[in-house]
């Protein structure tokens, strides 16, 4: 099966930071997932939550901090004391601890609280920059964004993400020109997952843990499953 570390390896490091992608770069898993924000002064930082309380000593917004102010908070020592230190990292620098290695790489643009003007092409700047289009997968809860990114980059893979079932699931896809869909595991809406797949749509599913679990995706004809572990 194969495996995205969902939030760099994020069961046992912090997610979203350095090392918690340093360690996934060392895997040989499929590839990795992470979230990316918008800063006050337009920096694109990998952070999941749109606040940093959850993550870090500090509080706000993401959109109200400038990446200079977001840089003195400790992003580790919430997960555990021995992380402390862990600064957040732009987008720009997780690409780089991938660099040289054959990891896919999910960028997914978390605009759906917020919604970031201007972030599509902010993001669609940085990875041309990478220049390793093949390897990234942009996706997002905010199928504008999706839109608005293919415009702006048509030669990136993006994959709509769906956090529960809607109704003519598969006639919605075809409005977008997407090759793949992000959808929890429990959708389990086993005949519609199955004609997804045969109208050719990817389908991929979060967060699976558990490696009976990911055996089934596997046998249901899921082509990757995204994992806080990394491999199962
Ligand atoms: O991209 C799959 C998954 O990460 C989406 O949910 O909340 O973990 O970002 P979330
Ligand atoms: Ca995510």
């Amino acid at each position: 099966m194969k495996i995205l570390a969902h939030r760099g390896l994020s069961a046992s490091f912090p997610e979203n930071t350095a090392i918690a992608f340093q360690q996934a770069a060392k895997l040989s898993c499929w590839g990795v997932e992470f979230d990316v924000h918008l800063t006050k002064d337009q920096q694109l930082v990998v952070i999941h939550d749109e606040s940093i309380d959850r993550t870090s000593n500090g509080t706000g917004f993401v959109k109200d901090l400038t990446l200079a102010e977001l840089k003195t908070y400790d992003f580790g020592s919430w997960f555990e004391a021995k992380f402390a230190g862990e600064k957040i990292c732009t987008l720009e620098e997780v690409l780089d601890i991938f660099k040289d290695t054959k990891h896919q790489i999910n960028i997914e643009i978390k605009s759906d609280v917020f919604e970031y003007p201007g972030i599509e092409i902010l993001v669609a700047k940085t990875i041309e920059k990478f220049q390793q289009n093949k390897r990234i997968i942009v996706s997002s809860f905010n199928h504008d964004t999706i839109a608005r990114f293919q415009q702006i980059q048509p030669n990136v893979n993006c994959a709509l993400l769906f956090a529960s079932l809607i109704t003519k699931l598969d006639e919605y896809v075809r409005n977008f020109d997407c090759q793949a869909i992000h959808i929890p595991y429990y959708y389990g809406i086993r005949s519609i997952i199955q004609r997804m797949i045969q109208q050719g749509i990817i389908v991929r599913t979060y967060t699976v843990n558990n490696k009976k679990i990911a055996q089934q995706m596997e046998q249901l004809g899921i082509d990757a499953v995204f994992s806080d572990k990394g491999i199962l």
